[in-house]
């Protein structure tokens, strides 16, 4: 088998590759793409060496599937040539996420959606895709009409150089002031809560807020679900924490709800200790917390859930799809 991983190099790809060694057979051949300035650069799979191509039209060739975390721009670019030589193409961006045609995936939920012609497959947002792993076991249970969630997102979410400005800030320590300007965002980040992830979009919302509004009713097939969305920024490097408050149908009980949860494969029920993004690096499964009845409604259910944006966010749900199309 062939697999393409496009941004090989990054914080998703680099996930990625790691995934696919414990996950696929070690004879699979891999191809790397990035962009020019790593061209040439050596990674090591299953002790296998592969060397990264620049990502460019004469270097596509033929593959099963391929996994792509390069930027919108390269996605909108480049994704549907690999489709046309023939790959699957599992995409990270927000670029096809949307389209009707585009099955927009978390593992779990909805990969029944994916069939043989389902040639380009959309990763869904980090952020969404950790909140509707809690969700849906709900929804299944008690109808969800509508939801508020406020979303604490880590600064790996926004790529490698985000991720090294919050390192400088940090080293930078107590000089740190809000006046700094050396920042990947608007503000310092390190020791900071930015109340915008994102960009503003048109009615005042952000870009993270609305995918939040957008892809929650695609992926749980709720077309009228409301949504009231708010997502921070902050001082963390990986974990996006997400505080949400959801109206269903019917009257939840909180005990039926943790093991509705409980039992919902790739979630985990915190009980006994607080599940922080600390606590969730590294680890595959959401984490779900602080389970309380709505002090206004008995068909309130409010509760905190926290998951690595790197792993289900993005890349272990793009290999566990990688692993569903294998089988196809
Ligand atoms: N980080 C997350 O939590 C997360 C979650 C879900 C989805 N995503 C999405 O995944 C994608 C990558 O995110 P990331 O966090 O891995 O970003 P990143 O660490 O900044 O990595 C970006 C990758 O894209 C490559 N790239 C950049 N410009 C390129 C070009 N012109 N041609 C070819 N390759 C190019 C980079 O290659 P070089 O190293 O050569 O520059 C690198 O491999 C984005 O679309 C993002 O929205 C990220």
């Amino acid at each position: 088998m062939k697999i393409a991983i496009v941004g090989a190099t990054g914080l998703v790809g680099r996930n990625i590759i790691k995934l696919c060694e414990k996950n696929f057979n070690e004879e699979v051949e891999y191809n790397l793409f990035a962009s020019k300035s790593s061209e040439g650069k050596k990674i090591t799979i299953n002790n296998r060496e592969f060397f990264v191509k620049e990502l460019k039209k004469e270097n596509i060739e033929e593959y099963d599937i391929s996994l792509f975390s390069a930027g919108g721009e390269r996605s909108k670019e480049h994704a549907k040539d690999f489709v046309k030589n023939g790959s699957f193409v599992i995409d990270n961006s927000s670029v096809f996420r949307m389209n009707e045609d585009v099955p927009l995936v978390v593992y779990g939920i909805n990969e029944n959606e994916i069939s043989s012609d389902s040639k380009l497959i959309s990763n869904p947002n980090c952020t969404t895709m950790g909140l509707v792993m809690a969700l849906k076991p709900l929804h299944d249970q008690y109808t969800l009409m509508s939801m508020t969630p406020v979303a604490y997102q880590a600064v790996s979410g926004s790529g490698s150089e985000a991720l090294q400005s919050l390192n400088n800030e940090t080293l930078i320590s107590d000089e740190l002031d809000s006046d700094y300007e050396d920042t990947y965002y608007p503000k310092p980040i390190a020791r900071n809560v930015i109340p915008l992830a994102g960009s503003l979009t048109d009615n005042g919302y952000s870009d993270e807020e609305m995918k939040f509004v957008h892809e929650s009713r695609k992926i749980l097939a709720i077309p009228n679900l409301i949504v009231e969305p708010s997502n921070a920024r902050v001082g963390v490097r990986t974990g996006h924490g997400t505080f949400c408050s959801a109206v269903f149908e019917n009257e939840i009980d909180v005990e039926e709800c943790s093991k509705l949860l409980s039992d919902f494969e790739g979630v985990e029920v915190w009980n006994d200790s607080l599940p922080t993004p600390l606590d969730v690096e590294g680890k595959n499964e959401v984490l779900v917390s602080r389970l309380r009845q709505g002090l206004s409604s008995k068909n309130i259910l409010n509760f905190w859930v926290v998951s690595d944006n790197l792993l289900k966010g993005a890349a272990l749900n793009a290999v566990q799809i990688a692993k569903f199309l294998e089988k196809l």
